[in-house]
């Protein structure tokens, strides 16, 4: 076990003494310094209490009374900084959540991938084209996905520019959820009409009826609104990659004695930054925000739990989310002993699974896409190895967008190869456009509610709906 990391002591900048990978490399370091500077007075994006309301909840998903629901883009990038964009990624993800609460009988908990998802790992400093070398785009936060060495170029201008526009995506979803934008009794605002398949659409609307049935009953039953109990919640979350913004954003809150990165509610380390020794795990570990690490097929189980001590040394409830993301040739392989492994930890986590970044490929013609078969596969498979495991599958992470985009293969309006040319809007990773997303969630909440009545084992640890 290496013992380096929790040796030493910890402050926001004491990550600068490790291995830093990942991190753009910017021609003026003056000016760097000054954007940075201008990013740590600036006032926080989230504040303490909903960070701390978020761990709570994760706390009882990790016991099962809740499930955790997280996706958004890939990269979010400026450009979709605009009202209707924002509205439809919010209006996908509350009706997946809405379709999963009915199905798996306990409160969702939905964290956006958004208001900050602006950073990128890459696999490689440089792309080269036509036989022209450049910096790799790694997101809008950095440089530009253009292709000349301008738009390549890293600018820490953009630093700023990424934190606005965080702060005005999160101000129109607070101000449209406080609107009543997720009130369950205005289900009528959830509209279909981004639903073409029409069997979908039916599935959709039973389950919205049902809903709203159950609580008309419940008011007239105990002669109160439930307004307060369904007014859905929200929260942010983006990769932890760019560690001067994120230490740049990181606060002392006096009355809670910790610090925080008040820039999301709950960060996450990218597979690519995981390293044990290296500058994230130093960052990460001295923040109190609930945090989440991906978990993939090069990581050894020796590692997860060096992960899991030195991330959570006082195994506190929420705190820690582990996001596997084998894709579904490897998951049945892998899992297991990485349930084992943390198991033999004493650790308890949430376990949630991406089957998005292990289910991607490019087509013959050189297209990056991942079948809607092989990410629901995944998600089946999640469900039931954790169930064999005598562990719990607590929440699924998916990239989405709300947009009519052809960058997944398959779902039930059967895109073909031959679409993705029609609407491929991603400059990174290919998302479930907002029918593929939500008919996953419906294939999850019948697949959970079948295993509920077949007395499946999956049903154990499922909490009476709360409303
Ligand atoms: C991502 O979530 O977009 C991503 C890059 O994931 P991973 O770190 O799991 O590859
Ligand atoms: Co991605």
């Amino acid at each position: 076990m290496s013992k380096s990391p929790a040796l030493t002591s910890w402050h926001p900048a004491s990550w600068h003494s490790r291995p830093a990978t990942q991190q753009p490399k910017y021609p003026d370091s003056q000016a760097l310094e000054r954007a940075v500077a201008s990013l740590s007075r600036l006032p926080p994006l989230v504040v303490s209490w909903e960070v701390e309301a978020l761990r709570a909840k994760l706390g009882q998903a990790q016991r099962g009374e809740q499930f955790l629901l997280q996706g958004g883009d890939c990269a979010e990038s400026f450009e979709d900084c605009e009202s209707d964009n924002i509205a439809k990624r919010l209006k996908v993800l509350l009706q997946m959540s809405l379709v999963l609460l009915q199905g798996l009988k306990k409160p969702i908990i939905r964290v956006g991938r958004f208001a900050g998802q602006y950073a990128k790992p890459r696999s490689a400093d440089t792309e080269t084209r036509g036989g022209v070398t450049l910096p790799s785009y790694r997101g809008d936060n950095v440089n530009r996905p253009g292709f000349t060495a301008a738009e390549r170029e890293p600018d820490p201008e953009l630093l700023l520019r990424g934190y606005e526009r965080a702060s005005l995506t999160l101000n129109f979803v607070r101000a449209l959820i406080d609107g009543g934008f997720a009130d369950l009794h205005h289900p009528e605002y959830w509209d279909l009409s981004f639903l073409r398949h029409a069997a979908l659409r039916d599935a959709y609307q039973k389950i919205v009826d049902s809903i709203a049935e159950s609580l008309d009953f419940f008011e007239s039953m105990s002669g109160q609104r439930v307004h307060a109990a369904t007014r859905g919640d929200f929260y942010t979350s983006h990769e932890g990659l760019h560690l001067l913004s994120e230490q740049a954003q990181t606060r002392y809150i006096e009355r809670q004695k910790h610090w925080y990165n008040l820039s999301t509610h709950m960060p996450w380390i990218g597979m690519r930054t995981a390293n044990i020794d290296g500058a994230h795990i130093e960052y990460f570990r001295g923040i109190a925000n609930p945090i989440g690490v991906k978990v993939g097929a090069v990581m050894s189980a020796e590692w997860l739990q060096e992960l899991v001590q030195v991330l959570n040394p006082q195994n506190e409830p929420g705190r820690l989310t582990l996001v596997h993301r084998f894709g579904v040739k490897d998951i049945e392989q892998r899992l297991p002993a990485m349930i084992r492994a943390v198991r033999a930890t004493g650790s308890q986590v949430l376990w949630v699974c991406d089957p998005m970044h292990g289910n991607t490929e490019t087509t013959a013609g050189g297209v990056k896409t991942r079948r809607f078969d092989n990410i629901l596969g995944e998600v089946e498979a999640a469900f039931r190895i954790h169930e064999e495991e005598g562990s719990m599958l607590g929440g699924v992470h998916i990239e989405l967008t709300g947009e009519d985009v052809t960058e997944c293969i398959g779902g039930a309006r059967g895109l073909a190869e031959a679409d993705l040319a029609r609407a491929y809007r991603s400059p990174v990773d290919p998302r479930l456009n907002a029918e593929q997303a939500l008919e996953l969630a419906m294939l999850i909440a019948r697949r959970a509610g079948a295993n509920r009545r077949t007395g499946f084992p999956q049903a154990r640890g499922l909490a009476t709906p709360r409303g």
